[in-house]
């Protein structure tokens, strides 16, 4: 086992879907084993927006249904929910006040998530990122598989572990490096290839989602909006067509080969082969987790059972570290 320690969040907002499978839990999955790894369901951050309590409840034990059942294991890694490990909160508290106004003002999720009425937004939606900084340094973790969308989140992390040290003359946090990974880290929506695969959108043909069975997969494939040429047979037209682009990197994914490959295994073919090509393969790749994820999701005390245990090991870990910050910050030893 070497020294890289590995921590990744997912909301507990609903709609898993292919972006999130693709993108951040099928990676996961790849890591565990060789590292160290704590894989937790954010709900302090997802009450960032509002949430029906038992909506929440219900996703955060479905999202962890959704990595079960993607192949992550609890016995090897730390499964959890953070509202089980006060220390994140705790630390967060800290780095709200290590992190300047300015830098939280230029987070691109936080101007995309408030909108237009800024005013309106919680507080807690601007101070996601100290969260998010707290969930990985709690544990002192060195990598940070996501996607692409959280690049700017780990980098104020890295500005946070630096000002700390920095102010208080130390070297206890490390300088956390992203894991980003090659193919389809950036799935883009069936309706549009320009703009991301996302829980939010609002219609469901939009995604491909964890929970969907064969036919409502094949059925959104073959909606999927694609224009009136054939497959693309060069790199260069492929850029140039989102959505053909969008569906090559989704098949080179989910069968593992480069996007490139893809393209010349379709070059010229009509779309509508291509797509039924398509759905086969969603279909043998998703559908497995999918009825796993409905089997763990009819014993909601198994799944809560997990996620106590990695609470458990979760807390072991951060409160020597935050004990250690305590210190460091000059507060009375308890
Ligand atoms: P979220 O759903 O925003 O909590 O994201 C959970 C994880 O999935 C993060 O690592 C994201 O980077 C990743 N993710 C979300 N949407 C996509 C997408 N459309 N393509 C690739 N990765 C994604
Ligand atoms: N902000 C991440 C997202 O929306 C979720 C997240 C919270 C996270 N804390 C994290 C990801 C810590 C990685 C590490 O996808």
């Amino acid at each position: 086992m070497s020294a890289k320690r590995i921590f990744s969040g997912i909301q507990p907002t609903g709609n898993l879907h292919l972006g999130n499978y693709l993108g951040a839990i099928r990676n996961w999955v790849r890591l565990q084993g060789d590292y160290q790894c704590l894989f937790c369901m954010v709900d302090l951050h997802a009450i960032t927006v509002w949430q029906d309590p038992a909506e929440l409840r219900r996703n955060t034990r479905e999202v962890a249904a959704g990595m079960l059942a993607s192949g992550i294991q609890p016995e090897k890694n730390i499964l959890f929910n953070q509202s089980l490990v006060p220390a994140h909160a705790e630390l967060a508290w800290i780095f709200n006040c290590v992190a300047r106004m300015g830098w939280l003002g230029r987070m691109t999720q936080f101007k995309e998530k408030a909108g237009k009425h800024k005013e309106n937004a919680s507080v807690g939606l601007f101070a996601y990122p100290n969260l998010m900084a707290a969930d990985i340094l709690v544990y002192k973790a060195t990598h940070v598989p996501v996607g692409e969308d959280q690049k700017q989140h780990l980098e104020l992390t890295r500005d946070i572990a630096l000002k700390f040290n920095s102010d208080y003359k130390t070297d206890f946090f490390p300088i956390t490096e992203p894991l980003i990974f090659g193919a389809a880290t950036r799935v883009m929506s069936l309706r549009d290839g320009t703009r991301k695969m996302s829980k939010s959108e609002e219609s469901d043909y939009s995604r491909i989602n964890m929970t969907d069975d064969a036919d409502t997969i094949a059925q959104k494939i073959r909606k999927a909006k694609t224009d009136p040429d054939n497959m693309p047979a060069t790199v260069e037209n492929m850029e140039s067509r989102p959505e053909a682009s969008n569906l090559l990197g989704i098949y080179a994914a989910l069968s593992d080969i480069d996007k490139e490959a893809a393209m010349r295994q379709f070059a010229g073919r009509q779309f509508s082969a291509f797509k039924q090509e398509l759905v086969d393969l969603a279909v043998s790749v998703l559908g497995p987790i999918n009825s796993e994820m409905k089997r763990l999701m009819d014993d909601p005390g198994h799944i809560d059972a997990v996620l106590r245990q990695g609470g458990e090991k979760a807390r072991a870990m951060a409160e020597p570290i935050l004990a250690q910050v305590y210190d460091i910050v000059g507060f009375l030893k308890p």
